[in-house]
C-alpha cells in the first residue's frame, strides 16, 4: 500500500534515524579486540623513543652527560634540550599564548618534565639508555600552591621570560562591579564560602602516544597520535616545526578516551617527530601511566572566595566571587582565547541573578601544567560546582529549603532566550519542570521526615541537590577561537550511485559513538538507513577542517553540519527527483526517503533512486555526483540543563559516605540516540563520583607528586558506583537544525556538587559548612567530630 500523502514513508525509528537506541556500531570491533589505536599502529623500520623526565620539581640544570647512553647497542639518538634549541624547537607555544619547554635546557620546573629523550631499537632499549643519561642538577626552593606563589620573596619560576618579574601567569574580570557593589549594599544577607576544587586528571585508559614518520624522499610527515584534535594539531606542527601544512598528514585512529587530555600537542609528540626527521625513520613513542599522570593536562585546581547578596524571602540580588587557578609551570591551559579562565563566568546561568563580578587570577607553580577542559567546557565544572555550594550555603544561611531556594531562582520558562549577568545568552530549557521531577523521583518530602527521624537516632542522612546549564557547542566565530582558527565544524557526505554513503566529519570520537549517531543524523535528513552509511573522522587528508572534540561541541556543532550537509543533498536530489517524474521542481513534495509528485502521492522516487540518477541520468546541464560539504558555524552555544539529587548515609563513625539514591534529570534537547545519551550521563556520575570522593593529585613541600599511579589515583569500578535513575525532558535547541543540544559533558559537570551538597546536608547538625574534595573518609570524620570545615 502507498503511505498516506504528507506521512513518514518510513519508520524513521526502525531505520536508525533520530529517537533510535541502534548498538553502537564501533563496538564491534572494539569488543572483539579489533580496534586501531597507536600502539597497534607497526611501521618498516620503525624506532622506538622513551622519555627522560626530571625528578625534581624546581632545578637549574648545570650539566647532561649524554655519552654512556649513546654507548649502549641499538641506541640510535639521544636528544637533550640544547640539540632541539639549534632547531629552534626546545620551547613551544601552548593554546593560551605562552610558551613551554620541550626538552629542558636552563631549568626543570616540575617532577615528571621532559628533559631528554632517546631513540632505539626497542623500547626498553631506549628506557635503559635513559637510566644511563647523568644529569646534574641545581636544586631551587620548590613553590606548590598559589600562596606561596606571590609570598615576598618567591623564587621566579619563569625566569626564562623577559618581563615576567612574578608568578602570575593571567589576570582576568568580567562583570559589573559598582552594580555588584551596590546591591551588596542593600542586601539583608550576605553568604560567604571558600572553596577548593582539587587537580583532577582526566586519566584516559590508553595514554599518550605517536607514530611519527617522516619520509625525506617526499618530504611527507604522517602522525599517527592519539589526539582528540587532529586537525589543530595540524595547524600547529606547521606552526611550530614550520613544516609546510599540506605535506603533513596527522591520523587519529580509534582514540581509547580522551576527557580532555589529548587536545594539546605535548612534548613527547614534537620529540617523535624531531627524532623522526633526524634518524628519517618512522618513530613509536608510547607514554606510560606515570608518565600521563605527571606530565599531560590536569584539570581544575582552582580556589574560590565568594560571597552572594540575598533577600530575607530568598532571592539572588548579586554575587561575586574570586577564583584562583593554579597553572603549573607553564600556562597550557586548553580555552579559547578571549577567556583567561575558560567559561568560569557560565555559572549562573540557569539562576535568574540580576548582577554580578568575577575576577580571576592565574599563578605559576613548580606542577605539571594543564588547565584542560576535564569533560567540560573549558572550566565550567569549576564554575557549576562553586555555583551549586553557594547555592546550598546561601539556603542554609537563610534557614530556607534548598529546593525551595532553587525554586525561587532558577530562570522561567518564559524568560527565554535569557541574557546572564556575565553576558550569554541562553537558549530554551525547562528548569522548574526538571526540578520537580528530580524531587518526586527521589521522593523529597518523604526523605526529609526520614531524616529528621534518624538524626533522632543519630544516624547521618542527607540529601544534596545540584541543577546547572552549562555553555555546550563551543562556539560562534565572534566569540570562540583556539590560537585564532575561528571553532566551527564541518562534514562532508558523499551518496554513492546505489544510496550507500560516506559521511566524513571534522570532529573526532574517543568512544562517543560518533559512528553511531552521527549516521543517524543523515537517515533524519535523508531517510537512507543508518545501515547504510559509514562515518569516517581523524585523518587530516580525508576529512574536512574540524576543530576536534572536547567541551561536548560534536553534536551542537558537527552534528549540525551534518544535518547540513544532508539538506544540501536533499536538494539536489530534489531537482533529479522532479527530472524523474517529470514535473517541475515546485510540485515535488519530500517525506522521509521519497519524493513523490504533489497530488499523485503514488508517483515517486526514493533517495536511493535519486543516487543512481545523479550518476546515470541527470538533466542536461547538471553536474554529475551527489555529494557535498558544509562548514557550520554556531549563532550560539546551547545549552542543556540537568538536576542531579543524590542522598546518602554518613557513618559518624568512620567517615565513611554511601550513596543511597541518585537521581538524573536531563534536558539536552532532542536526543539522537536515547541509549547513548544514559550511557554518557553514567558515565559522567561515575566520573563525578570519583572526584567527589575518592579522587586526588597533590604535591607534597617538595614538589614531589602525590598520585602518579593508579594504586594511588583511584579510578571508581563497578564496585563502588552507585546505580543511577534517568529521567528525561525535551526541550529542543532553537537555534539547532535537528534542535539537539551537547550532553556528554553535563553529568561531569553537575555531579559532583550534587554528591557533595548530600554529606554537607547530613552533616548539617554539625554546624560544617565546607569539606574540600575529595570527601575521603578521615576528611568527614574530622569535620564530623570537631564541627570544623576541611581544606
Ligand atoms: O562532543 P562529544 O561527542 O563529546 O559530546 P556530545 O556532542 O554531547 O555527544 C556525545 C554522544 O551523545 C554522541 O554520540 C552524540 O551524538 C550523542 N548525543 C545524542 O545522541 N543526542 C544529543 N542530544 C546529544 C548527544
Amino acid at each position: 500500500a502507498e503511505p498516506a500523502a504528507g506521512s513518514r514513508a518510513l519508520d524513521e525509528v526502525k531505520i536508525g534515524g533520530l529517537g533510535s537506541s541502534r548498538p553502537r556500531v564501533e563496538d564491534a570491533r572494539f569488543i572483539r579486540g579489533r580496534g586501531n589505536y597507536v600502539e597497534d599502529v607497526t611501521l618498516p623500520g620503525m624506532l622506538h623513543m622513551e622519555i627522560l623526565r626530571s625528578p625534581l620539581a624546581h632545578a637549574r640544570i648545570k650539566s647532561i652527560d649524554t655519552s654512556a647512553a649513546w654507548a649502549i647497542p641499538g641506541v640510535k639518538l639521544v636528544l637533550t634540550g640544547e640539540m632541539a634549541a639549534q632547531r629552534n624547537l626546545a620551547w613551544m607555544p601552548t593554546l593560551s599564548y605562552d610558551t613551554q619547554a620541550v626538552l629542558a635546557t636552563d631549568k626543570v620546573r616540575f617532577q615528571g618534565q621532559e628533559v631528554a629523550c632517546v631513540v632505539a631499537e626497542d623500547p626498553y632499549i631506549a628506557k635503559d639508555a635513559c637510566d644511563a643519561i647523568v644529569v646534574e642538577y641545581e636544586a631551587l626552593p620548590p613553590i606548590v600552591n598559589p600562596e606561596q606563589a606571590v609570598a615576598p620573596g618567591a623564587p621566579l619560576i619563569r625566569d626564562d621570560k623577559s618581563g615576567q618579574a612574578d608568578n602570575i601567569a593571567y589576570q582576568w574580570e568580567v562583570g559589573d562591579k559598582d552594580g555588584t557593589d551596590a546591591a551588596f549594599a542593600k542586601a539583608d544577607v550576605v553568604s560567604k564560602l571558600r572553596l577548593h576544587y582539587p587537580r583532577s586528571h582526566p586519566s584516559p585508559i590508553e595514554n599518550c602516544g605517536a607514530v611519527a614518520d617522516f619520509n625525506n624522499a617526499t618530504g611527507k610527515l604522517t602522525v599517527y597520535m592519539t589526539s582528540q584534535a587532529p586537525h589543530i594539531v595540524r595547524a600547529a606542527v606547521a606552526l611550530i616545526a614550520e613544516l609546510p601544512e599540506h605535506l603533513i598528514r596527522i591520523i587519529s585512529p580509534d582514540v581509547g578516551g580522551g576527557f580532555g587530555n589529548k587536545v594539546p600537542v605535548y612534548p613527547g609528540y614534537v620529540c617523535a617527530i624531531l627524532c623522526s626527521i633526524l634518524t628519517a625513520k618512522p618513530v613509536k613513542w608510547i607514554e606510560d601511566n606515570t608518565g600521563n599522570l605527571s606530565s599531560t593536562g590536569f584539570g581544575r585546581d582552582m580556589y574560590l572566595d565568594s560571597e552572594m547578596a540575598l533577600t530575607n524571602d530568598g532571592k539572588i540580588l548579586a554575587v561575586r566571587y574570586h577564583a584562583t587557578t593554579d597553572q603549573g609551570a607553564f600556562f597550557a591551559d586548553a580555552q579559547p582565547t578571549k577567556f583567561k579562565i575558560g567559561l568560569v563566568h557560565s555559572s549562573f546561568a540557569c539562576y535568574d541573578v540580576p548582577v554580578g563580578h568575577i575576577t580571576a587570577q592565574g599563578m605559576y607553580t613548580n606542577k605539571a601544567p594543564g588547565g584542560v577542559a576535564y569533560r567540560c567546557s573549558f572550566r565550567v565544572t569549576e564554575a557549576m560546582f562553586f555555583q551549586e555550594r553557594m547555592i546550598q550555603a546561601a539556603a542554609d544561611d537563610l534557614g530556607m529549603d534548598q529546593a525551595e531556594f532553587r525554586r525561587r531562582n532558577l530562570v522561567r520558562d518564559d524568560q527565554f532566550p535569557y541574557r546572564t549577568p556575565f553576558g550569554f545568552l541562553t537558549d530554551s530549557g525547562q528548569y522548574l519542570k526538571c526540578l520537580q521531577i528530580g524531587l518526586d523521583a527521589i521522593g523529597y518530602d518523604d526523605f526529609l521526615v526520614e531524616q529528621a527521624e534518624a538524626r533522632k537516632q543519630g544516624r547521618l542522612l542527607g540529601i544534596g541537590i545540584s541543577t546547572m546549564t552549562e555553555p555546550l557547542g563551543a562556539g560562534n566565530s565572534r566569540e570562540y577561537d583556539i590560537l585564532g582558527i575561528k571553532m566551527f565544524d564541518s562534514a562532508e557526505l558523499r551518496v554513492h550511485p546505489t544510496g550507500k554513503a560516506v559521511l566524513k566529519i571534522g570532529a573526532q570520537t574517543q568512544g562517543q559513538g560518533h559512528e553511531t549517531t552521527f549516521a543517524q543524523i543523515v537517515t533524519h535528513e535523508l531517510g537512507i538507513p543508518a545501515t547504510d552509511i559509514v562515518v569516517e573522522h581523524g585523518d587530516t587528508d580525508h576529512t574536512p577542517f574540524g576543530m576536534g572534540t572536547y567541551a561536548s561541541r560534536s553534536t551542537p556543532v558537527a552534528g549540525a553540519a551534518t544535518a547540513m550537509v544532508a539538506r544540501k543533498i536533499r536538494a539536489k536530489a530534489r531537482k533529479l527527483a522532479a527530472h524523474l517524474l517529470e514535473v517541475s521542481e515546485e510540485d515535488v513534495e519530500w517525506e522521509l526517503g521519497r519524493f513523490f509528485v504533489r497530488g499523485a502521492e503514488s508517483r515517486g522516487v526514493t533517495i536511493q533512486e535519486c543516487a543512481m540518477a545523479a550518476y546515470s541520468n541527470m538533466p542536461d546541464g547538471m553536474e554529475p555526483g551527489l555529494e557535498n560539504n558544509a562548514y557550520y558555524d554556531p549563532p550560539n552555544l546551547t545549552w542543556p540543563f540537568a538536576c542531579y539529587i543524590a542522598t546518602v548515609e554518613v557513618d559518624p563513625e568512620t567517615g565513611v559516605w554511601d550513596v543511597l539514591r541518585f537521581v538524573g534529570v536531563d534536558d539536552c534537547g532532542v536526543r539522537i540516540n536515547p541509549m547513548i545519551v544514559e550511557g554518557q550521563i553514567m558515565g559522567g556520575l561515575t566520573e563525578a563520583y570519583a572526584m567527589s570522593n575518592m579522587q586526588f593529585q597533590t604535591y607534597d613541600a617538595d614538589g614531589n607528586l602525590v598520585g602518579a599511579n593508579y594504586m594511588d589515583y583511584l579510578l571508581p569500578t563497578a564496585w563502588e558506583t552507585p546505580g543511577f535513575e534517568l529521567h528525561e525532558v525535551v526541550t529542543p535547541s532553537p537555534h539547532h537544525p535537528i534542535g539537539a543540544k551537547g550532553v556528554g559533558e553535563c553529568a561531569a559537570v553537575g555531579g559532583p556538587a550534587a554528591y557533595v551538597n548530600a554529606v554537607m546536608n547530613a552533616l548539617r547538625p554539625t554546624g560544617v559548612r565546607n569539606i574540600d574534595m575529595p570527601l575521603l573518609p578521615d576528611r568527614v570524620w574530622h569535620a564530623a567530630h570537631t564541627g570544623q570545615d576541611v581544606s
